[in-house]
Order: C-alpha cells, then structure tokens, then sequence
C-alpha cells in the first residue's frame, strides 16, 4: 500500500477500508509515515470528511494504538468529562473534584494547548511540580486512593491521538468534526470508563462555529461511545465569548481555585455544576438529575472539592498552597490594559481573537516542539451585556516577553465590540444530545 495512494484517495472523496486506516494510523504511530504525507492526510480529511464506518474504524486503530487501561481494580463507578475545547474553559479543573468529592472515581485524561484553545494538562502542568506524565499504575493506584487522578494520552495511552494531536495544532487541520471526535473518543475509550460527560462548544471561540455542526459533533461522539456499551451524554454550550475572565495557564489555574473556593464567576460556576451534575448522575450515585445537582453543589459549598483537588496536586507533584498563594504560581513580569474608546454596551466580546491573542503572548504553541509560557494571559474585565464608558479598561494582557505584545493588544483591541443597545442575553447551555 502507498500512503500517497490513500491521501489521494481521500483528496477526491473516497472510502477509505480499514486495512487502509489501519495502515495509516500504525504506520504514523510507529514512525513510519512521515509527519508531512500524514499532514496532507489530515488536510484531505478535513476537506473530504469521513463516513461513519470510516470513523468508528478510525477511532478503534487509534484506541488500539497504544494500551488499554483496565481499570478494573478500582472500585467505584468511572466517569470522565472532556471539552471539546473553548477559550477561558477551565471546567475540568472544577468538575472533576465536584465529581470525586461526590465519589464519582474521574480517571481524566486530557489535551494540551490546541489551536486557539487552551488544554487541561498545560493549564495543569502551570502549578510548579505538577506531573501529567504518570505511569499507568500510578494512575491506576491514585484512583484507588483518592479517586480522581489528571493525565495525558502518552506513548502507552493512545499515542496515535498524542501525535495527530500535535500535528493537527499546527497544520490548520483542528476544525474537522470526524478529527476532533476520533482524538477525544480514543483517547477517552482508552482507559476503562463507565461513563462519560462532553462538553460540546459552539461560538466564535469554538471550532464550530455554528450550532448545527455542534450537534453533528455531539452526535457522533453519543454515537461512538454508545457502540462501545458506554453511558454517553453531551451538553452544547456556548462560547461566542470566553467562560469566566481568565485566559491563559496560570491565570486560569487561579480563577479555578477561586471557583472551587466559591467566589468564582457566574457563568464558570453555572456550567461546572451542571457538568459535575451530570457525571454524578451517569455514574448513577444520585437517582435523579436534580438530586445530582443538589449533590454537586454541595460538594462546592462545604469545600469537599477544594480539599479534593488540593489532596489530588500535592499526589501528583504539585505544591497545594499555590492554588491559595498566587504568587508561588508562574507570574508575567508586565501587564498593558485595553480599553474602550467609547461608552455604550459591550455587544460582544470575539472568543477566538481573545484565545489568538493568549497564544500569540506566549500560552500556546506555533510549532509542535515550542514550549509554552505558563505565566502568561489575558484578564478580561467585562462580559457581555455589561455596560462601559469610554476609558473603561476592556482587558488586560499579562506578558513576560514585549516582542509580540503590540501585536497581540491589537489582536485584543479588535476582539471587542461595542454597541448603544444592549445584547439579548445567551443561554449558556443550549442543548443536550444522548
Ligand atoms: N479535544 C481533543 O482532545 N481533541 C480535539 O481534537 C479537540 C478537543
């Protein structure tokens, strides 16, 4: 077999069989296919699309590309959650305690920085010590312990994800729904799970764009988790502008502790409850979703999640009195406020320029083997619908290094829309699919 024969195959719309994926995948996985004839493979994808059969059998070559993690021996019910990424999105460092703290047992496993989004395990990766890169039976011996334990697909734990991953964020090919299903799904299927909640982002900070191909994703992701015997619900939900204010590693860490802590924002705290809601209900510790809601944010007020996610960064190598003493966190040395030149309502704030502008300073990646700037973000200081005068600080980027801040305050600048009239006010969460 030829890999240029299958690009071209799927270049002009064919179907690929499965030897032929799986000739692809393995192929990639081992190192066999160069990075460049899968990059034009990918790009074929993105345009051509795949059909269901050719994403089933995708996702399986890719699960089946390293490990499958038995999970067997811990008791309890497994439940993850994943995004399928946003701009401000820190829900996962919030869900999963609520969740483990209701005993829920949260084997999660997560991305990095990709595109215009951030990624749980760089977001993680912020707190000094804190390691993603646990072997499997550490993983396996903290879910027994404490039950929630955060990792990343790594050589044993669907590598092909891990590679494709990193290849998509840098070759445009991150926006295709058969791509972004077959990375979350195999990923997640990988590891012995029960059940598992989707966070399904729709908006301008999303990759799709419109609600339409949000549900198409949801309904493949519902699809290939259902094939596979396991409880699978998705929620679409909003990001035509950043969750909560913080944007950017470190800062996002910070805005997570103060969640777990209670004085977080609105919109973050709504959607964790609801997603912790959910898991604990799938993983069927409460008989009703509303009793799951009671349940979640109880674990939120008494401080059982905090607790939770402090016990889980001390396991894990990370030093627990920074998610309270900011200042032990990655700091930007510099800070330069964006404001509005006019008064009037903010009528929208653009997601994705907000998260072009957060990587450009230094929070995500240009090229595969770039190493992010934990410290560095965007605060934003006003939501939607909120009401400013000229001179009001919109913004603020936090930097380490000048080069590219001009460059990004415009990128922010542009990200900004301000109107006379107030906006109708969005639902947060607009759907729910499976
Ligand atoms: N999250 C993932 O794990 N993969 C994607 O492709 C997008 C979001």
């Amino acid at each position: 077999m030829r890999t240029a024969d299958l690009i071209q195959k799927k270049r002009d719309g064919g179907e690929l069989n499965s030897d032929e994926i799986k000739f692809l995948i393995e192929g990639y996985t081992k190192g066999e296919v160069p990075d460049y004839q899968i990059s034009a493979f990918l790009m074929a994808v993105f345009f051509a699309g795949m059909t269901d059969r050719e994403l089933s059998t995708l996702t399986d070559f890719m699960i089946n590309s390293g490990e499958r993690v038995d999970l067997s021996s811990v008791p309890g019910v497994k439940v993850d959650k994943h995004s399928t990424g946003g701009v401000g999105d820190k829900t996962s460092l919030i869900v999963a305690p609520l969740a483990a703290a209701a005993g829920v047992v949260v084997p999660m496993i997560s991305g990095r920085a990709l595109g215009h989004t951030g990624g749980t395990l760089d977001k993680l990766e912020s707190i000094p010590g804190f390691r993603t890169d646990l072997t499997i039976d550490e993983f396996r011996q903290q879910l027994a312990d404490l039950g929630l334990c955060f990792i990343g697909q790594t050589a044993q734990v669907a590598p092909a994800d891990g590679k494709l991953y990193s290849l998509r964020d840098v070759t445009g090919t991150v926006e295709s729904i058969p791509l972004i299903a077959s990375s979350i799904m195999s990923k997640k299927l990988a590891v012995g799970l029960d059940a598992l909640v989707l966070d399904v982002k729709v908006g301008s900070g999303a990759f799709m764009k419109r609600q339409v191909d949000a549900r198409r994703l949801a309904q493949a992701m519902v699809g290939i988790g259902r094939r596979m015997d396991k409880r699978v619900q998705a929620l679409i939900t909003d990001m035509s502008q950043p969750l909560g204010y913080a944007v950017g590693n470190a800062l996002e860490v910070m805005e997570a502790s103060q969640t777990l802590q209670t004085s977080g924002p609105e919109d973050l705290t709504r959607l964790s409850l609801e997603l912790a809601a959910r898991m604990i209900f799938l993983a069927r510790i409460a008989p009703t979703l509303e009793e799951a809601r009671e349940e979640a944010r109880r674990r939120l007020l008494d401080g059982s999640a905090y607790r939770k996610f402090k016990q889980v960064v001390q396991a894990q190598g990370g030093n627990p009195q920074s998610l309270e003493r900011f200042e032990l966190l990655p700091n930007a040395t510099g800070m330069r406020e964006i404001s509005t030149p006019r008064s009037g309502y903010v009528s929208g704030i653009d997601a994705e320029g907000i998260g072009r502008a957060s990587s450009w300073i230094g929070a995500g990646r240009d090229r595969k083997e770039d190493a992010i700037d934990p410290a560095v973000g965007i605060i934003l200081e006003v939501k939607v619908g909120e009401r400013v005068d000229a001179g009001s600080v919109l913004a603020r980027i936090y930097y380490t290094r000048e080069e590219r801040l001009e460059e990004a305050a415009e990128i922010l600048e542009g990200a900004f829309f301000i109107s006379a009239q107030r906006p109708e006010d969005r639902e947060l969460i607009l759907e729910v699919v499976g």
